[in-house]
C-alpha cells in the first residue's frame, strides 16, 4: 500500500521526506519527468528523477503505462503546472509495459478503438474520470435515500415474473439445450429445470419492492437489470443498473417530487465532491461540442447544465399537453420527425421527448398520465379510465431517465387490468396478496443509473460510462 496517494501528495500543505509513491507512468519526458497517476484523482504527479544516477537500464524501461515504485521527497515544484513534485531518491520497475504493445499511447483514442479495449480503457483520463464520478454517485444515491429514511432492499435478479410485462427477457436455466426435455403438448418441459419452473433475469425489482414498501414504508433497490431488447442506441444497454424507490402513502405528486429532490440532491453531491473529474469533463465536453455542426451545439457547458438542472424546477406536463405541443410543432408539420404525432394515444419515441426538453421547454420535464394501453399493467387507471398516473422524467441531450408510477392498489381493478392483458393471474398471486393484504396508495420509480452518468460526464455513448457494456453481439471481457 502507498502510504500517500497521489491525491494526498498533491494536495500537502508540507514538503514531506521519504515518502513512498507507487503507481502507474502516464508520460515519461526528457529522461528526466515522470507523470505519475495511482487513480486517486485526475491529476498526474510529476516526479523528477536524477538520470545521472539512474541505471540506464532502468531508464529505458520507465514507459507509459509501467507500474513504478518510487521513494523520495515532496518538494516545490520548480515547473510550472504544479504546486509540488517528488525529487526521487529511488526507482523501482514493479511492472513492464512494452511500448510497442501497450495499446493506450498518450494521444486521442477514438472511444470505438477504447471500447475495444475496455479492459485497459480505464487509464485514460476520460475514463478513469468518467468511472470516478460514476462510482460518487453510487454512494451519493445509497446516502441521499438513507439519509432520507429508507431502506435498502436487494430484490432477486434471478426470476420468474415478467414485471414490465414487455418479454424482453434473458431465460435462465440449466437445462441441455441439446436435448431440452418436452412434455406431451411439445412445450418444454420446464419442470426439470433447476428450479422447476421457467426463470429469467430480472427486467425489474419493482414488484418485489412493493412487497417490502408495504412493510418498511420507504424502500430501493439498485441492482443489475437485464433487458433483451434488440436496441443498439446511444442509451440502451442489455444490462444496466437501476435505482428503484417505492414509497407507502406516496402518490404521483409525492413520486414526482421525491424523483425531482433526488436527482438534484445527487448531482450536488458531485459537484461538491468531484470537482477535478468534473472540470475535466467540462472541458473534453466543451470540446466535443465545438466539433459538431452549430445547431447540434449545447448552448452550456458541462458544469452549466449540472447547475441548470439542480436550480430550476422541473416542468410538469401531462401526457395530452404534450401531444398538443407534439402536433403543432415544426417538425412534425414539416414531416421532419421519424414518427409523426397524429392523434391521441401516440408512443412516444426519443425524438419527441429530446424536442418536448431540449427545444420547447428547454428544460427537464416530468410527463404524467399516459395512455393506459402504452404502459405496464401495474399503473394505476384514472378516473377517465383510459389514463394511467404515469410519470417519465426526461433529460436533455438523454431523453427518459426515470420511468414511474403510482400503483394499482385497487384488487378489482387490479385482476381485471391483470384479465384484459392475458396475464396468469396465478403466476402474481404474491403480488397481488399485498392487495388484498393491507392494500394502501404507493408509488415508485425507476432511474436508469447509467443514464444519469451520461448525464452528470456528458459522455455521448452510454457504453461509455459503464465498465463493461453488455450490448447485442457483445459480451467480451
Ligand atoms: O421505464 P422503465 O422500463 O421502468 C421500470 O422498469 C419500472 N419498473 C421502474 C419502477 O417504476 N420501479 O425503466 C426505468 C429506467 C428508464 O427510465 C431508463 O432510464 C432505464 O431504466 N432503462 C435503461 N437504461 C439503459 N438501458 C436500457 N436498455 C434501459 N431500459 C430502461
Ligand atoms: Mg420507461
Amino acid at each position: 500500500m502507498n502510504k500517500y496517494s497521489v491525491a494526498q501528495l498533491l494536495q500537502s500543505k508540507e514538503f514531506l521526506q521519504e515518502i513512498t509513491i507507487k503507481g502507474w507512468v502516464r508520460t515519461f519526458r526528457s529522461n528526466r519527468f515522470i507523470a505519475l497517476n495511482d487513480g486517486s484523482t485526475i491529476n498526474n504527479i510529476q516526479c523528477v528523477i536524477n538520470f545521472e544516477n539512474t541505471d540506464e537500464k532502468v531508464l529505458k524501461r520507465i514507459n507509459t503505462g509501467a507500474a513504478i515504485s518510487i521513494k523520495g521527497t515532496l518538494t516545490e515544484s520548480q515547473g510550472k503546472g504544479q504546486s509540488v513534485e517528488i525529487q526521487v531518491n529511488s526507482l523501482e520497475i514493479l511492472g513492464d509495459s512494452n511500448p510497442d504493445e501497450f495499446p493506450i499511447q498518450p494521444k486521442k483514442h477514438s472511444f470505438e478503438f477504447l471500447r475495444e479495449n475496455a479492459h485497459l480503457r480505464v487509464r485514460t483520463n476520460t475514463f478513469s474520470a468518467v468511472m470516478r464520478v460514476r462510482s460518487a454517485l453510487t454512494f451519493a444515491i445509497h446516502q441521499y435515500f438513507i439519509n432520507n429514511g429508507f431502506y435498502n432492499v436487494h430484490t432477486p435478479i434471478i426470476t420468474g415474473s415478467d414485471a414490465e410485462g414487455a418479454g424482453e427477457m434473458f431465460g435462465v436455466t440449466t437445462l441441455n439445450l441439446k436435448d431440452i426435455p418436452k412434455t406431451e403438448t411439445g412445450a418444454i418441459d420446464y419442470s426439470q429445470d433447476f428450479f422447476g419452473k421457467e426463470t429469467n433475469l430480472t427486467v425489474s425489482g419493482q414488484l418485489e419492492a412493493e412487497t417490502y414498501a408495504m412493510a418498511l414504508g420507504k424502500v430501493y433497490t439498485f441492482g443489475p437489470t437485464f433487458r433483451a431488447e434488440n436496441s443498439n442506441t446511444s442509451r440502451h444497454l442489455a444490462e444496466f443498473w437501476m435505482i428503484e424507490p417505492e414509497v407507502a402513502f406516496n402518490d404521483l405528486d409525492a413520486n414526482m417530487d421525491l424523483a425531482e429532490d433526488f436527482i438534484k440532491g445527487v448531482l450536488q453531491y458531485i459537484l461538491e465532491n468531484c470537482k477535478n473529474d468534473l472540470a475535466f469533463l467540462d472541458q473534453r465536453f466543451t470540446k466535443e461540442e465545438q466539433s459538431k455542426p452549430k445547431l447540434q451545439r449545447s448552448d452550456m457547458s458541462l458544469l452549466e447544465k449540472l447547475q441548470f438542472v439542480i436550480d430550476n424546477n422541473f416542468k410538469r406536463v401531462s401526457y395530452t399537453e404534450a401531444i398538443e405541443i407534439l402536433r403543432n410543432s415544426k417538425p412534425n408539420k414539416k414531416k421532419k420527425f421519424k414518427y409523426l404525432i397524429n392523434e391521441w394515444g401516440a408512443d412516444l419515441q426519443s425524438e419527441h421527448e429530446r424536442f418536448l426538453v431540449e427545444k420547447h421547454f428547454k428544460c427537464p420535464v416530468i410527463l404524467f398520465d399516459y395512455p393506459a394501453n402504452i404502459k405496464a399493467f401495474y399503473m394505476r387507471l384514472n378516473e377517465d379510465g383510459k389514463t394511467v398516473r404515469a410519470m417519465d422524467v426526461l433529460f436533455p441531450g438523454i431523453g427518459e431517465i426515470v420511468g414511474g408510477s403510482q400503483r394499482e392498489e385497487r384488487l378489482d381493478v387490479l385482476i381485471e387490468k391483470i384479465k384484459t392483458l392475458g396475464i396468469d393471474e396465478k403466476e402474481l398471486w404474491w403480488y397481488l396478496d399485498t392487495r388484498k393484504f393491507g392494500t394502501a396508495v404507493h408509488s415508485g420509480f425507476g432511474l436508469g443509473f447509467e443514464r444519469l452518468v451520461q448525464f452528470a460526464t456528458g459522455m455521448g455513448n452510454i457504453r461509455d460510462v459503464i465498465p463493461f457494456p453488455r450490448t447485442p453481439q457483445n459480451a467480451e471481457f
